[in-house]
């Protein structure tokens, strides 16, 4: 009897949790993906107990180059993607947001220890996720999100998907207005009304 009522006890929070799964996939040192993320953040704001967010990183896999994945913008964005994987690793999501946020403010400086430095001040826990993007756990996390992204056919920073299915793409500056790259619209009403819509069918 005990058995199944610790059992009850650890299973309900997954089922009374059961969020909207919010995959976003970006490029650290991509433009576009800091004005499109900011976006994000409204949508995940609008009801951030109704999803879960996840940051992937578009990369191409490469057990040759330096942190396991050869990364549009250089090995510098390899590090970038590293230190926010590192920080989602460890952090809550709304930490996590404000870290990428905090880096995306000087695309131009993300992937350096200054900026990294700065960015994770606020965090009490800092020394483990140094640790981590000093360490081979960086370099895996990093992999393992270029496969992710692979899989989810994700090539254009920044893409997000909802619930696995893609829901829209941010490119040269603007989210992009056809049916096939934004099924269901392309702004911040319209993404939240998706997760709301998709919320209340589960
Ligand atoms: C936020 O999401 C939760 C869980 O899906 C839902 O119960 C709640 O009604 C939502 N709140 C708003 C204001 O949409
Ligand atoms: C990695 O390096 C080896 C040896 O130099 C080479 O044969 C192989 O093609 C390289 N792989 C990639 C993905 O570049
Ligand atoms: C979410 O995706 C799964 C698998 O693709 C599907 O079976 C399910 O119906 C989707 N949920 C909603 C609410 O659309």
């Amino acid at each position: 009897m005990l058995k199944y009522i610790i059992l009850s006890i650890a299973i309900l929070p997954f089922v009374l949790c059961d969020k909207v799964k919010m995959d976003v996939y970006i490029m650290s040192r991509c433009p576009d993906a800091a004005k499109a993320m900011r976006d994000m953040a409204a949508v995940y704001y609008d009801n951030h107990s109704a999803v879960d967010l996840r940051v992937n990183y578009i990369a191409t896999p490469n057990g040759n180059a330096t942190y396991g994945a050869s990364c549009l913008h250089g090995d510098i964005e390899c590090l970038g993607n590293i230190q926010q994987l590192c920080v989602q690793e460890k952090s809550t999501t709304d930490d996590t947001l404000d870290f990428v946020l905090c880096q995306q403010k000087k695309v131009e400086q993300i992937g350096t220890w200054l900026h990294f430095a700065s960015c994770l001040r606020p965090l009490s826990h800092w020394q483990q996720i140094v640790r981590c993007v000093a360490t081979d756990e960086g370099k895996k996390l990093l992999r393992k999100s270029a496969e992710y992204s692979v899989q989810h056919n994700a090539k254009t920073s920044l893409t997000f998907q909802l619930n696995g299915s893609q829901r829209c793409v941010f490119d040269q500056g603007a989210w992009k207005q056809y049916d096939e790259d934004c099924p269901g619209g392309y702004s911040v009403p319209m993404f939240s009304k998706s997760i709301k819509s998709l919320s209340v069918s589960k």
